[in-house]
């Protein structure tokens, strides 16, 4: 079947009276100068890092970059995903198919992105979220997305597993606004432990990651043999050897371990045994309310009773996640929820969300429909693959120009006035 035109067939020139006017095209000598103008080309950037990242328009550009410079089983271990990855395109299709509400005739002159997260002021209602293993992606690693952060204000939770400590973060980022995400063991000196170090290093916040009671199959993982212990196989070896570059930085910088876990016994597997508890619940929530002073977030809240819940204990909020498809396969599109949660905490609590946002716009949209702001995962961690902290700074850059260009078509000059009425859901179509 043929496309249907894009512009539907008019009266034709004829019965509008100019059929048989004659042509008035003139004609003159070339002029080189014009020319020139439509023939500058740009200068070569030789750096060759810097040119991978200024061909990345989009995250999907950044995402494109890493897979080309990252090993296999590297990339996979971020862009991997629970099962069958139903979650992931829930996610992702949630976004798509959210429809903006523009208004029109409204000064966009002079932006304001920034906005009131936790009692802090932020450039925009952005969060880079808590990751694993950092330092495996990029030797950088968490240092690096902590100064970017820090250089673009917006927060950044360094997670238990990090591959550096929060000592390290601090050091890295002293003004940042640095957050820890914690997973509390069943063993009570490590959870005293990790509290106590990131109240002395000077984190505003902690999130209390809770849908891990269990691993998430992640089943490229299993496949690539990037388990703990590593089980690597012959594929996923002879694959990493292609990047002699990325084994010179692991092997001449410190290894690759838990930081923040240095010094407790066994080995990593065992350590990584001890982080998903299963018997975590409530009673562990009420220990962390009383043992921290400062502003506490539960991460990983899908339903609105269970919202209302962590609220009734004391915590200042909760971030809408399903940990970016990578736990509970079928669960939620977060975006989808998120109305819910919004109207169960009521306005004044703290509502986050994550999972899933790779362009700016879907900020807009996830503001819009209650969140106060979004963490993404993934989207800086392609930067870090495809380029260290230059990489981390460009995806920040994509997704803040994407925020902002998104706030102004929909005829916004302010975060503030992201509102209900500029956004309709999936589910109201
Ligand atoms: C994560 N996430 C995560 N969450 C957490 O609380 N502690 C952690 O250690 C990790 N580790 C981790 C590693 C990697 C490689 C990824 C991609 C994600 C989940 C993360 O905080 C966040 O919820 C998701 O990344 C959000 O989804 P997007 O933005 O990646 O789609």
């Amino acid at each position: 079947m043929l496309d249907a035109p894009a512009v539907p067939d008019g009266p034709g020139l004829a019965a509008v009276g100019l059929a048989d006017r004659p042509r008035v095209t003139g004609r003159q000598l070339p002029r080189v100068a014009e020319l020139r103008e439509l023939l500058s080309f740009r200068t070569p950037t030789l750096d060759p890092v810097q040119r991978r990242l200024e061909t990345a328009l989009t995250i999907g550009d950044l995402r494109r970059v890493a897979r080309r410079t990252t090993p296999q089983g590297v990339f996979d271990y971020v862009d991997g995903s629970a099962d069958a990855g139903v979650t992931v395109r829930r996610n992702w299709q949630a976004f798509t198919d959210v429809t903006f509400v523009p208004e029109a005739l409204r000064s966009v002159a002079d932006p304001d992105l920034s906005t009131e997260l936790l009692g802090r002021r932020v450039s925009m209602p952005l969060v880079f979220a808590p990751t694993g293993y950092s330092r495996m992606m990029h030797h950088d690693g968490e240092s690096a997305v902590a100064r970017v952060a820090q250089r673009g204000g917006i927060p950044y939770a360094l997670s238990t597993v990090g591959t550096s400590t929060v000592e390290d973060v601090a050091d890295a980022a002293p003004d940042g606004d640095n957050w820890f995400q914690l997973y509390l063991t069943s063993d009570e000196s490590i959870n005293e432990d990790l509290v106590g170090r990131a109240l002395a290093a000077g984190c505003t916040t902690v999130v209390l990651t809770v849908d891990t009671a269990v691993g998430g199959q992640r089943l490229k993982d299993v496949r690539n043999g990037l388990t703990i212990p590593a089980t690597l196989t012959a594929r996923t070896f002879l694959n990493m050897a292609r990047f002699p570059a990325w084994w010179v930085n692991k092997l001449t910088t410190p290894g690759i371990e838990f930081a923040s876990l240095r010094g407790f016994p066994g080995t990593s597997a065992d350590v990584a045994r001890t982080l998903f508890e299963p018997g975590l619940d409530f009673d562990h929530l009420r220990w962390l309310r009383a043992r921290w002073p400062y502003a506490l977030l539960v991460k990983g809240v899908l339903n609105p009773d269970d919202a209302r819940l962590v609220m009734d204990l004391g915590v200042d909020g909760v971030v809408v996640s399903n940990h970016g498809g990578r736990q509970l396969d079928r669960a939620p599109a977060t975006l989808d929820v998120l109305p819910a949660v919004r109207e169960a905490v009521g306005p004044d609590a703290t509502v986050l969300l994550d999972s899933g946002v790779t362009h700016g716009q879907d900020i807009v949209a996830a503001v819009a429909l209650g969140a106060d702001a979004v963490l993404v995962g993934r989207a800086y961690l392609y930067g870090l693959m495809a380029g260290g902290e230059r990489g981390v700074q460009r995806a920040l850059d994509i997704l803040r120009a994407e925020y902002q260009r998104g706030l102004q078509l929909l005829g916004l000059d302010t975060t503030a006035k992201i509102d209900r009425r500029h956004v309709r859901p999936r589910t109201e179509r």
